[in-house]
């Protein structure tokens, strides 16, 4: 299982917008103590006080050890988490966050070719930077609906030609079938679900590990491997629990009495990933590389589910 990083009390030093519906949020720790290190690619949940949990990328600097940097989306139609935050973290106001976790952590490579949507493009500024500082080779493509609706433009346009705006509203769309990554280019994206579906399409003709990816939306998946009833043998408890049809593995291991910490339930966040000990597992979640798939050595216990009649996990 993996070990949870520190929940720590915060309050919003300063809050500004970045684009329409979207405001940063810098986090300074109440205690004043200095806040856990992290790198390019990290998030932190943010533990709202109306019971839901919701995941960030960390936006800022990785060597500001006073400040952790957010940006959330204000999606009105979504879950409510981000609609709470904007409405209730204000200034002065505080807040419990967990972290930091990285699932998406910046991969050594020659270039780069970093691509967001929107949003997206949150976790990539501290790889950017990254990058930039270390001389590293490397573009991004932007899209959006316009210019006016994407965030940190400014900073970005410092960096010239190596950053590509595609403004729907410009009929400037970017070509994601036509991509073809220069020999050892690390692709790295972030954005909505058909962008990074389009990306997996594309990239099922590149070298393998070219492309990595963070999903804010679960990916689609498609039928369960199984049918059946599995077994789980929860090799540090001691116990095995089965796994109906209409259960996941998160909620017969919980309704064994065995806890195990999980936040989005949907295969996004990484926080319930598991030590996969024995079994073949059917990965329905949005974090692993189709590589680390296939080593089949970790599993997100909350949507995924075994391809086989009994796995065995470090629980
Ligand atoms: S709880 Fe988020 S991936 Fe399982």
């Amino acid at each position: 299982m993996t070990t949870a990083p520190p929940e720590i009390d915060v309050t919003v030093r300063r809050r500004e917008s970045a684009a329409p519906d979207v405001d940063v949020f810098e986090l300074v720790p109440v205690d004043g103590a200095s806040l856990p290190g992290w790198e390019p690619g990290a998030h932190v949940d943010v533990l709202t006080d109306a019971g839901l949990e919701r995941q960030y990328s960390l936006c800022g600097d990785p060597a500001d050890a006073g400040a952790w940097r957010i940006a959330v989306l204000r999606e009105d139609e979504g879950r409510g988490g981000s609609r709470w935050i904007h409405e209730n973290l204000l200034e002065g106001g505080r807040v419990r966050v967990r972290g930091p976790w990285n699932h998406f952590a910046m991969v050594e490579a020659p270039r780069y070719r970093f691509i967001a949507g929107g949003i997206g493009i949150t976790p990539l500024l501290p790889m950017i930077r990254a990058a930039e500082a270390a001389g590293a080779a490397w573009t991004l493509d932007y899209a959006g609906r316009s210019r006016a609706c994407i965030g940190f433009l400014a900073e970005l346009e410092t960096y010239g030609a190596r950053v590509r705006v595609h403004a729907s509203d410009e009929g400037a769309r970017l070509d994601i079938a036509g991509l073809v990554p220069a020999e050892g280019e690390a692709v790295i994206a972030c954005g909505p679900r058909r962008m990074l579906d389009a990306l997996d399409e594309a990239a099922s003709s590149w070298a393998p590990g070219t492309l990595h990816v963070e999903r804010f939306e679960a990916r689609e998946v498609g039928e369960p491997v199984r049918h059946e009833t599995f077994e789980v043998e929860l090799m540090l408890s001691g116990t095995t629990v089965e796994v109906t049809p209409e259960q996941s593995v998160l909620d017969a291991v919980e309704q064994a009495g065995v806890f195990v910490l999980s936040s989005c339930r949907e295969g996004t966040c990484g926080t319930c990933e598991t030590v996969v000990v024995e079994g073949e597992v059917d990965h329905r979640d949005s974090i692993l590389s189709p590589e680390e798939r296939d080593a089949n050595e970790r599993m997100m216990v909350c949507v995924s589910r075994a391809a086989c009649p009994r796995l065995v996990l470090e629980l």
